[in-house]
């Protein structure tokens, strides 16, 4: 499983990749309006991270008819070669992720909540498909299997293009473990969630122990 921070803060970002784990991120004007970002600066803000992440960078569309999402589409893919253009699962986002993906830009495929949206966006032509989980269990449904559902379904055809499934609204450690599990290619995570999944109380433990034996090593 890759790793994805999903966040618009530069130095959470820049910390991440300096642990060597980050494979990419997925960002939207939302998360970078949380950092005090404005809808203007939003594109050269996806630069900034396209420069420290070395791998692809989904930036969220905002159009909502096929043609705006292929012009704003386009013109996120001309910021960097690593940008994935991030488009919702609706009639208009699957035809412009068909007239995308034909220009050769990559889209992600987002606010995927069922089987058959996953597979639609797969046969629109969608690189990435982003399963939603946390908004599920928000609504006290089970996220994860659904997730199971969307994994085992797209694995089970050839598109003719590569399609990696990203278990996207994750909120917990727990849901990248049963992720993983499922075979789920990426979780992309908020970054208090991927500091959690290097902690464990018996690593702790294990390093107060370690560096006291250390200290009586040394001074003996
Ligand atoms: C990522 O692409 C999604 O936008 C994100 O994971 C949604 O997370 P949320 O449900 O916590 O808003």
């Amino acid at each position: 499983m890759k790793f994805f921070l999903d966040t618009a803060n530069l130095a959470d970002i820049e910390e991440a990749a300096s642990w060597g784990v980050l494979a990419g991120v997925t960002t939207n004007p939302t998360l970078y309006a949380r950092e005090g970002g404005k809808l203007a600066d939003f594109h050269s803000h996806l630069k900034r991270i396209c420069d420290i992440v070395p791998g692809p960078v989904s930036g969220e569309t905002v159009s909502l008819d096929r043609d705006g999402i292929v012009r704003e589409g386009e013109e996120l893919a001309a910021i960097a070669p690593n940008i994935i253009v991030k488009v919702p699962v609706m009639p208009e986002g699957l035809a412009a992720t068909k007239c995308l993906s034909d220009r050769g830009i990559k889209v992600n495929m987002t606010l995927c909540f069922t089987v058959p949206q996953a597979l639609l966006s797969a046969r629109a032509g969608a690189s990435y498909i982003s399963p939603f989980v946390g908004r599920f269990d928000d609504i006290s449904e089970d996220g994860i299997e659904r997730l199971a559902d969307t994994v085992q379904s797209i694995s089970n055809y050839d598109f003719g293009h590569e399609v990696e499934v990203i278990a996207a609204s994750v909120r917990s450690a727990n849901h990248v473990v049963k992720a993983a599990l499922i075979g789920a290619d990426i979780a992309t995570v908020p970054f208090a969630v991927l500091k959690n999944l290097v902690k464990h109380p018996l690593t702790d433990r294990g390093l107060e122990s370690f560096l006291a034996d250390w200290e009586k090593v040394k001074n003996s």
